[in-house]
């Protein structure tokens, strides 16, 4: 079972990213063949910095091995390091009626807000699809908001196969559930768009700075308190065992707990949990001649993976 995922570099990751995302993926690693990549060019619809984009993309390779991603056992490139892609998509993009894009919800999100919509925006499922299909992947595990995106997958897909031959294998969304919705420190969704994360790999005090801002209610600290209400619990919860969890559900019933100390436990918490992939980062981070290598041996298995499609596309809609 050949597994796909993409991700679009952003600049720093927060600990959303983390448990929506990247453990999932990290975890999938023992499941199936995992093709996992990031997705610069997808980022270019929003990106307009050549710097700023090199830079996100190399940190975000240098995050994803930190977590956990082994690219022996993987493939893990980056998405321009294989122009097969954007071949693809064009090949795509003429079986693609405008009228299947035009449903997109990225899309008309733009057209709502009447913000001029580039092309890139509006090609960006074919673009997706072209990922997809290049590697013949099986599934193809998202959130809701790309659940669209592998449908259109299959619809072009499907297409494809009609109009020329059985090309390409058609994929499953594996729709990843929400195991909880991981609160940001002003209790909306954790989203980069709300300001509100807190960054996996930040300095110490600036973390320390961001779990201290965790908006509380004016309980005092002697009066007992429902667990169940707190951003600063919801965080513990997902990443503390059972245990520890149960033991400070107690003592915010208990009362006697400031909200100050929860958040001092809730900081060392997760400064421990990420303490490994800290230590491997800060190595990666320093050898960025070792990340360059693994980037162009995981573009080279990517590429030939990808070419074995191509060899069949390009002889079937006979541009050779
Ligand atoms: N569009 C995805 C996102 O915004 C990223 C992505 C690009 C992707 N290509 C993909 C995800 C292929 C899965 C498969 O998150």
């Amino acid at each position: 079972m050949r597994i796909l995922s993409g991700i679009k570099p952003t600049g720093t990751i927060h600990i959303g990213n983390y448990l929506g995302m990247i453990k999932p993926m990290v975890a999938s690693q023992l499941k199936g063949e995992l093709f996992c990549f990031v997705a610069n060019l997808h980022s270019l619809t929003s990106v307009f910095n050549g710097q700023e984009m090199r830079m996100y993309t190399h940190e975000m390779l240098i995050d994803l091995l930190a977590l956990g991603i082994d690219p022996e056992q993987s493939v893990f490139w980056v998405q321009s390091d294989v122009p097969e892609v954007t071949e693809l998509s064009w090949y795509l993009s003429n079986v693609t009626p405008q009228g299947l894009l035009e449903r997109c919800h990225a899309y008309k999100d733009a057209l709502a807000k009447g913000v001029p919509v580039i092309n890139g925006l509006f090609s960006y499922p074919v673009l997706m699809a072209a990922d997809i299909l290049a590697f013949q992947s099986n599934v193809v595990p998202v959130g809701r908001d790309q659940k669209q995106h592998v449908e259109v997958t299959r619809d072009i897909a499907i297409k494809f196969n009609n109009t020329y031959n059985e090309v390409f294998t058609i994929p499953e969304p594996e729709i990843r559930e929400e195991l909880a919705v991981v609160p940001g420190v002003d209790g909306q969704k954790m989203s980069k768009s709300y300001g509100n994360t807190i960054e996996i790999f930040g300095e110490e005090k600036k973390i320390r700075k961001k779990i201290m801002s965790i908006v509380t209610d004016p309980t005092p600290v002697e009066a007992p308190k429902d667990p169940d209400k707190s951003i600063i619990y919801a965080l513990y919860k997902l990443f503390a065992e059972p245990a520890q969890t149960e033991d400070l559900a107690n003592r915010y019933r208990a009362g006697g707990l400031g909200y100050g100390t929860a958040k001092k436990e809730l900081f060392a918490l997760l400064w421990d949990y990420f303490a490994e992939a800290r230590k491997k980062r800060e190595e990666l981070s320093v050898n960025a001649d070792f990340i360059m290598e693994i980037r162009k041996k995981g573009a080279e298995k990517a590429r030939a993976a990808a070419a074995e499609t191509m060899k069949m596309v390009r002889e079937v809609v006979g541009v050779v």
